[in-house]
């Protein structure tokens, strides 16, 4: 179906490789035909993105890498702003801003060395607020801000940096949120295509922003969202 999509032969790494979006990266990639590194705290070996000497370890085996997928991203306990915890705060930004920052800089060097692509995975949080989830969305937005510097700054090495912002997706990270009906049916009421998405729909952008059709898009904080952020789905007028 993909036919390589000019990816046949890369070398790709993907941090949080071992489920969800990361995962779906993985089996697309593979199927374009690229050789793939899990970055991943459950993966073997594991490999945390908060530790910067083993991303530089798995760095140093790689002459190459056309393909960067910042995946790995933690969620944490849903609160008001009010009773948001200090250590909650520190845990989404260590993991999905410092994380996604170690990962770059680790592998810079085989990024340059191929002209290669970072597909950063923020979230629709970065463009809108998702309630109760203050340190969340504070990430996810930071993430957005990140993959723009990084644009700009590693543009002169021929580097392309984006992000897609994917809306609820059904991962081991939302499967909770799903078991509640009245959740769920709230969630999907306000998607305008009406549906929540798939792991696979959030990897095909992904990879699409990483493959060579995307070649003059960097910097770009591309929704994948089912339409969350356009609007309102449609009103009965
Ligand atoms: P997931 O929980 O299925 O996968 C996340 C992966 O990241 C896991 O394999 C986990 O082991 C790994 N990981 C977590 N912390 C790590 C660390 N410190 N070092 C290395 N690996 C680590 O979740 P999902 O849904 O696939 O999430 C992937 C990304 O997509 C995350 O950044 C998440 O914030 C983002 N996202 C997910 C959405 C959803 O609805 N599922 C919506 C928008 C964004």
């Amino acid at each position: 179906m993909t036919d390589g999509l000019g990816l046949r032969g890369a070398t790709a790494v993907v941090t949080g490789g071992a489920s969800g979006i990361g995962a779906a990266c993985c089996r697309l990639l593979e199927d374009c035909g690229a050789t793939i590194y899990v970055a991943d705290r459950d993966g073997d070996p594991p490999v945390d993105v908060t530790d910067r000497a083993a991303l530089d370890r798995l760095a140093a085996q790689l002459e190459r890498l056309d393909v960067l997928v910042n995946a790995a991203g933690v969620l944490t306990e849903n609160r008001p702003v009010d009773e948001l915890a200090p250590e909650d705060f520190r845990r989404n930004f260590e993991v999905n801003v410092l994380g996604t920052l170690n990962s770059c800089q680790a592998f810079a060097a085989p990024l340059r060395a191929a002209k290669g692509a970072v597909v950063n995975v923020a979230s629709q949080a970065a463009l809108v607020s998702l309630p109760q989830q203050a340190a969340y969305t504070a990430s996810k937005g930071a993430v957005a801000a990140l993959t723009r510097s990084l644009a700009i700054d590693w543009a002169e090495h021929g580097v392309r940096v984006n992000a897609v912002a994917p809306g609820f997706t059904v991962t081991p990270m939302t499967e909770a949120f799903f078991e509640n009906e009245t959740f769920t049916r709230a969630a999907t009421a306000r998607i305008p295509l009406g549906r929540l998405l798939q792991a696979d729909e959030i990897a095909g952008a992904i990879v699409f922003l990483a493959s060579p059709l995307a070649s003059a898009v960097t910097g770009a904080v591309l929704p994948v969202d089912g339409g969350w952020t356009a609007g309102e789905p449609a009103l009965p007028w």
